[in-house]
């Protein structure tokens, strides 16, 4: 599934979670025993966005990076788009639903005029487009000259002693919870993690591709034993 290409993939991405919206959240709890609570504030905090600013949450899903900004500032005007519309219902009903302003679109393709938000964040979008180039380019467009792009995706898991207890919880354990906990139809969503985790870019390579997409001041930070990390950067 991961090795699909072009519309296929992009199909296969949108009805995979359209198919587990109801219990995506919860399995993300399960999966990083909480934490991912943890690297969504670091990336909404390094978005540092400015005082009533405009930030887009590009493949937003049920919203939690949209609403880890309102909750570090409130008066922020937050705007959630992804193609997944089920996932986006899922977060409409949630808290803060009704002050994240919600859109249908592809992150290849995006609905906003040039220079519209002084930051764009997306978390475990990149992993899963078919055109890593032109998504970065089309964050690029949407941001205001001096605005930040914050990426949070995970990283194939780098060489070290434990690589194989990381490898066993990505193959095996996720899967099974992925099985026990949204159900045989949905089995095949959390095989998919695993292997686009390991085709996705390193670091260093996901960094090297935000500077030749125009960014400047390219950082990042990797959490959880190296398998997921934050990068950010500036329009210059
Ligand atoms: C793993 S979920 C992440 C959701 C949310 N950002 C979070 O932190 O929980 C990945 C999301 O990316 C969306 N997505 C993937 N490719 C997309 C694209 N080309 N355009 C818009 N959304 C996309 C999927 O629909 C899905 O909701």
């Amino acid at each position: 599934m991961a090795q699909l290409q072009g519309n296929a993939r992009a199909d296969y991405v949108r009805g995979m979670f359209d198919r587990i919206a109801g219990r995506y959240d919860l399995m993300n709890r399960l999966i990083t025993g909480g934490q991912d609570h943890k690297w969504r504030r670091f990336a909404v905090q390094v978005a540092a966005l400015p005082a009533r600013g405009r930030l887009l949450d590009i493949a937003t899903g049920t919203g939690d990076i949209a609403r880890e900004t309102l909750k570090q500032q409130p008066e922020a005007r937050v705007h959630g788009a992804d193609f997944a519309l089920e996932m986006m219902r899922v977060g409409q009903g949630r808290r803060d639903g009704n002050m994240i302003d919600w859109a249908g679109a592809d992150a290849l393709r995006l609905p906003y005029a040039d220079a519209s938000f002084d930051a764009v964040v997306s978390a475990y979008l990149l992993r899963n487009v078919v055109n890593i180039p032109q998504a970065l380019a089309e964050q690029w467009r949407v941001l205001r000259p001096g605005g930040r792009i914050v990426i949070l995706d995970t990283s194939p898991p780098p060489d070290s002693l434990l690589k194989p207890l990381i490898n066993l919880h990505l193959k095996v354990g996720i899967p099974l919870l992925g099985r026990l906990v949204a159900g045989k139809a949905a089995a095949d969503a959390y095989r998919y993690l695993p292997e686009s985790t390991a085709l996705f870019k390193t670091p260093q390579e996901l960094a090297r591709l935000v500077e030749v997409a125009g960014f400047c001041d390219v950082r990042y930070r990797v959490f959880m034993l190296g398998t997921m990390a934050v990068h950010w950067g500036r329009k210059a």
